[in-house]
């Protein structure tokens, strides 16, 4: 038995499983569950027994195999016992085949992957093995219902809170996460698992190619990322004054663009805890404009933006038809090395001599994919707006969200658009966000193209440049 009061209370036994020191028992040792590592000797013997015991007591066709290795423990009781979890998938040998060295199913829709957890008992201790207990279910379960405020219902489910802490531990590691103390541990991982919820939610739901799951913004509410990262004030961009329509482009679109391999685009910035996306994606704009005007690639100062244009709202947001006409107003902007980024707002030390970029004018895009498409290709990136919902929590792949998760008229999030094509059938617009590098592929998303999905076809700016 495990000591009571200890293990049996999931948040106790998760700051025990971080390294709180929590709950020591003197006495609990003896029969406490041992941590093996997957190369211990006996842990082979013990898998192999378990995943051929497993494919027996299974209805597959096909053979299945343990694709990962989570945890193996051992425990002294009235025997050993070892709990096994670990992840099961197909292969591609039929069972009756006998085959045993079978390789898995590349494409990840065929693996039908579970994660598993198995008891086997060794009740003689010597070495007769016997599987007891069996709990498998589909990596992905789809829970529409319960979106979004689910709260933690382990139960019984050790299992379910074993896969949490696992996840929450890697997720600590990764991202370099310390809290301050151990309450904000404890809501953190709260938090972490709603939004594992959310994210398998959106993965069932997915019309496109996208994978989704544990992000750097795993561990903040979708209220607080909304408000460190988005720029809700996006919203309001009926009201902005109209800009300049923009004259069509004169060739039909090309297959596909990308405007990356044309030198167009600097690297990928990262606005911080702060919601200056909107002066992000206009610098993004300028800068290849800039590029096709005048042949040279620069990086532009978003921060002279966050602290001189006074009609937007620095970290709490801003519009880009403002932030053209605020260039316009200052003269120009400066490079990232003269007025450096520094994710808050300082007062405005622009000097007019600085200037490496000016705007003559900005225009506003049509609202049609097709001729956006076509502009982006024969004009440079185009700053574009959307609904960022499914982006807290986009790993790689083309998303293509449901409606329900990415309402078009909520817009709160600018980036920069700098091509489009079609991966495996699914076409998508290339849009270079400023989470940093570490954010979806190499500080990338791709969107789902064709459908005016999450709104991304409403708000289709660019500066012009005589
Ligand atoms: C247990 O295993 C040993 C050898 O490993 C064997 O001699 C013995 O018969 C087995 N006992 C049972 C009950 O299967
Ligand atoms: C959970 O365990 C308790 C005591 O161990 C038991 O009374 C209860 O029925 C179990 N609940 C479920 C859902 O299995
Ligand atoms: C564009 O703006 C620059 C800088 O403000 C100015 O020097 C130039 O004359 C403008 N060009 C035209 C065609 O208006």
């Amino acid at each position: 038995m495990v000591a009571a009061g200890c293990s049996l209370i999931p948040w106790i036994a998760l700051s025990a499983l971080l390294g709180s020191v929590v709950c020591e028992d003197p006495n609990q040792p003896l029969g406490s569950p041992v941590q093996l590592g997957e190369s211990e000797p006996g842990v082979k013997k013990i898998l192999e027994f378990t995943e051929e015991r497993y494919n027996l007591g299974s209805n597959a066709m096909h053979r299945r195999k343990i694709s990962r290795f989570i945890s193996v423990t051992r425990q002294m009781l009235k025997g050993i016992r070892y709990t096994i979890k670990v992840e099961v998938s197909n292969t591609q040998c039929k069972k009756s085949s006998m085959v045993r060295s079978c390789d898995f199913y590349p494409e990840s829709h065929k693996l039908e992957t579970e994660l598993c957890m198995f008891e086997v008992w060794d009740v003689t201790l010597q070495g007769n093995l016997t599987l007891l207990k069996q709990n498998c279910q589909p990596k992905v379960i789809a829970r529409t219902e319960e979106f979004i405020n689910v709260d933690i219902e382990f139960g019984n489910d050790t299992f379910e809170f074993m896969r949490l802490v696992l996840e929450f531990k890697h997720f600590l590691k990764k991202f370099n996460k310390v809290y301050s103390s151990r309450e904000e541990t404890e809501r953190r991982v709260v938090i972490f698992y709603e939004n594992l919820k959310t994210a398998e939610t959106l993965q069932s739901l997915d019309q496109g190619s996208a994978e989704y799951g544990v992000t750097k913004f795993s561990d903040l509410t979708v209220e607080e990322f909304q408000t460190m990262y988005l720029n809700p004030l996006l919203n309001q961009w009926t009201l902005h004054s109209p800009m300049k329509p923009a004259a069509p482009a004169q060739r039909p679109a090309p297959d596909s663009w990308d405007w990356r391999e044309h030198g167009a685009v600097s690297s990928v910035k990262n606005q911080g805890m702060c919601g200056s996306c909107w002066a992000f994606s206009v610098t993004g704009n300028i800068e290849g404009q800039w590029f096709l005007k005048n042949g040279k690639l620069l990086s532009l100062s978003e921060q002279e933006l966050v602290d001189c244009d006074t009609v937007d709202q620095a970290c709490r947001g801003g519009l880009p038809s403002n932030a053209y006409e605020a260039i316009e107003k200052l003269g120009g902007l400066e490079t990232e090395t003269d007025y450096t980024y520094t994710g808050h707002k300082q007062s405005c030390s622009f000097v007019n001599r600085k200037v490496a970029a000016y705007i003559n004018s900005s225009v506003e895009l049509s609202k049609d994919e097709k001729e956006i498409a076509a502009w982006l290709a024969e004009n440079g990136p185009v700053s574009v707006a959307l609904n960022a919902f499914a982006m807290q929590f986009y790993k790689k792949g083309v998303s293509h969200p449901l409606k329900i998760f990415c309402n078009p008229w909520m817009i709160d999030h600018a980036v920069l658009m700098v091509g489009y094509g079609e991966s495996k059938g699914i076409p998508f617009w290339a849009i270079k966000n400023s989470w940093g590098e570490d954010y979806g592929e190499g500080g990338y998303y791709y969107l789902y193209r064709g459908s005016n999905a999450c709104g991304i076809n409403k708000m289709a700016s660019s500066a012009v440049i005589h």
